[in-house]
């Protein structure tokens, strides 16, 4: 009796003390806006998970060099990816930690009902139908976080390849069964995350996906839709694109400008991508800036096909994140995709095995997807440009 009492009374002398405040928060409430290029006034921060993973992956490293080399990649701002329910954790954990004023926590909204519909290695703990749990589970406990911190800014990748998926492989019974869902779910989320000190990019895929001629006016259009039916939000600035792609930004002639089917795509780059799509989403009626990742894009001629997105071998850490990208269209280049993290298992009897992470030009063995691989990380670093 005695002990159950007092563990009673520290519960609630816990619940009652204020939660740990960051020492270096802004002392005003930040005031974002769809309007402008967060990225020219805040930083992307560096935030503790990646850099926990890399700190890891250092002590593992026996040659010197490279373990200093390696160190650095921890202080690379990217995003923090929510990809389940549970992992909202993480969010509360940062928020925690002294994130500077002038920085910007980067984060990926990514569970969507029946999620990565047209590939397995991605497959999402929700299932087709589950869109009330996505609502009152996972955005509705984001949202009241990202209220309960107004001092903070926030960038928003929202949900990676869903809409895309929706506009090129709604031939797949899959990608038909979550069409509802996605559609529904990105819309909530905009309407519920368009909080001043929130800024939204939807993901549009990459130049080698909707960048197709056929693919660029039905694209924007899904997207337009689905931002309309959202009450076209103030906070949403445009698109996000190559989230965890290869694309480089500007290699002229693109990478893929020399296949036979190349006169049927003019985005042969993502700067090319960015203004093409772009132009398509100003007819609809969307936002169009951007924000390229290029967290593994520094190498290219890799890829036997343009569709190829598992483990890609040979990649190399890209340009660090940065407002300086030359265009007026893309606010800034990002590491989105967290490097070293798997895109998906090359185990062959994983459920989630995918056939793309098995192509020659896969890395192999890779573990499964947001799983680290050491391996796979120290040949990033070893090809990085510009060189850490
Ligand atoms: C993949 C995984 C996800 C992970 C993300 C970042 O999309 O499915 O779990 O968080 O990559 O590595």
């Amino acid at each position: 009796m005695k002990t159950s009492t007092s563990v009673l009374a520290l519960a609630t002398l816990a619940s009652a003390l204020p939660s740990r405040v960051n020492k270096r928060a802004c002392d005003t409430a930040v005031k974002l806006s769809g309007s402008e290029n967060v990225f020219k006034s805040y930083t992307l921060h560096a935030n503790s998970f990646y850099k926990a993973e890399v700190q890891a992956a250092v002590g593992k490293l026996t040659d010197q060099s490279l373990a200093t080399a390696a160190a650095k990649v921890g202080d690379v701002g990217s995003f923090l990816w929510l990809d389940t329910i549970a992992n909202i954790e993480k969010l509360r954990t940062e928020l925690a930690t002294d994130i500077p004023c002038k920085n910007v926590l980067g984060l990926v909204i990514y569970d969507l009902p029946g999620r990565d519909c047209a590939a397995k290695a991605s497959n999402g703990e929700l299932a087709v139908g589950e869109l009330p749990k996505y609502k009152s589970e996972y955005i509705d406990v984001i949202a009241g976080i990202l209220k309960e911190h107004p001092n903070q800014a926030f960038a928003l990748i929202i949900e990676p390849d869903s809409l895309p998926n929706l506009v090129t492989n709604i031939n797949l019974q899959t990608c038909q069964q979550s069409k509802q869902g996605y559609e529904d779910g990105v819309a909530y989320a905009l309407k519920t995350l368009n909080l001043p000190n929130v800024v939204m990019y939807v993901d549009a895929g990459h130049g080698g996906w909707l960048g197709w001629n056929d693919n660029l006016k039905p694209g924007a259009e899904e997207l337009a839709k689905v931002y309309k039916a959202a009450g076209s939000p103030s906070q949403v600035r445009g698109i996000s694109t190559n989230i965890a792609g290869w694309n480089a930004f500007d290699l002229t002639p693109g990478e893929f400008s020399g296949t036979s089917d190349a006169q049927y795509n003019k985005a042969q780059n993502e700067k090319l991508y960015v203004q093409l799509f772009g132009d398509a989403l100003k007819t609809a009626g969307h936002p169009n800036h951007a924000i390229v990742d290029t967290g593994r894009n520094a190498v290219t001629g890799l890829r036997e096909a343009w569709g190829n997105w598992c483990n890609v071998n040979g990649a190399g850490f890209g340009v660090r994140p940065t407002s300086d990208t030359g265009d007026e269209r893309v606010d800034a280049f990002v590491w989105g995709k967290p490097g070293g993290e798997s895109d998906g298992t090359s185990d062959t009897s994983a459920t989630r095995y995918d056939s793309f992470c098995g192509k020659p030009d896969a890395f192999k063995p890779s573990p499964e997807a947001g799983e680290w691989n050491q391996a796979y990380f120290e040949m990033l670093l070893k090809n990085s440009k510009p060189a850490f």
